[in-house]
């Protein structure tokens, strides 16, 4: 398996594999792998010749240094276990901080039709600019025909689906289920992080997801809001960020309910310094 850590050298591979008429697959990560990335690689093999994942822990996305700092970097490993899916179908791009930035380390400004000031937007200053910024350099560089993402980060595919649209980009994007531990933990690359107590405690989360759910069949969005916002503050341990129930197009709140639309419920929760995400379909 090759990692690439020059973009002149992964466009060049790309170049080759285009010119065989090869289809290209792109699952963008951070690393510190797991089965929920590992998912998302399964399927992009299954739909093209090439899946291009690459690593790297984008600075310009993180508004806490210290979060950015203690972001777990495990290049070693996660070759290994992409090395378990594929040993000869995967390109492993994983740059340095110039390599991608070239020297200026700061984001692009975009317009997510509002998207972006929702939820993580309100929570995590600048982030959706940073994720944007390096998403569209990795499809310039990669000019993937597929690139895969979670709906573990719902908003942040949802935003995904609006640069590709904004900025004319060729790729189709595929949105993957989530992937939990057993317990329903939400997997993540800082659920290694979490000290025991907290893992432990950390089910809670998507368990009173599935009961939010329950409720809204029943209860306004309000009341299935002030019924988790309870929960969280009898937790011992656990505590809540926000929670929301979101037009799942629009992602904002929801104020009444009605028939014809869909929606969402979404959760983040500090577990000590750590924050994790959630969010489960309800209609
Ligand atoms: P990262 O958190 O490493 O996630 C990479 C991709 O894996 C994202 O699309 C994310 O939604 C997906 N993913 C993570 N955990 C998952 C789970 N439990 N189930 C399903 N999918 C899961 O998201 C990022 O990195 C970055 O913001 C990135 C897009 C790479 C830009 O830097």
């Amino acid at each position: 398996m090759e990692v690439y850590s020059e973009k002149q050298q992964i466009i060049h591979a790309i170049v080759a594999l285009k010119a065989k008429e090869q289809t290209i697959g792109m699952v963008p990560t951070m690393g510190a792998l797991h089965q929920g990335h590992l998912q998302l690689v399964k399927k992009a093999l299954e739909d093209n010749d090439k899946v291009v994942v690459s690593i790297f822990v984008n600075p310009t996305q993180f508004d806490n240094n210290e979060d950015l700092k203690k972001y777990p970097r495990t290049l070693e490993s996660d070759v290994t276990l992409l090395k378990t899916v594929s040993k000869t179908n995967i390109l492993v791009y994983a740059p340095t901080v110039d390599d991608i930035y070239e020297g200026n380390t700061v984001s692009q400004e975009f317009d997510f039709d509002g998207l972006e000031f929702e939820m993580e937007g309100k929570f995590r200053h600048g982030h959706f600019d940073g994720v944007g910024t390096i998403v569209k350099r990795f499809f310039d560089i990669v000019k993937p025909h597929n690139a895969y993402f979670g709906e573990k980060d719902f908003q942040q595919l949802a935003i995904i689906k609006k640069l590709v649209d904004k900025y004319n980009i060729p790729v189709k994007i595929v949105g993957c289920k989530i992937h939990r531990e057993t317990n329903g933990l939400a997997m993540s690359s800082r659920n290694t992080r979490l000290k025991p107590e907290y893992k432990k405690a950390a089910p809670f989360i998507y368990k009173t997801l599935k009961t939010a759910k329950e409720k809204f069949g029943t209860k306004s969005a309000n009341k299935v809001s002030e019924w988790v916002e309870k929960q969280f503050a009898m937790h011992d341990i656990l505590e809540l960020e926000y929670f929301i129930i979101a037009d799942t197009k629009t992602l904002k709140p929801v104020k009444r309910k009605s028939n014809k639309k869909t929606y969402r419920a979404f959760i983040a929760v500090y577990a000590d310094d750590i924050r994790l995400i959630d969010n489960i379909a309800l209609n």
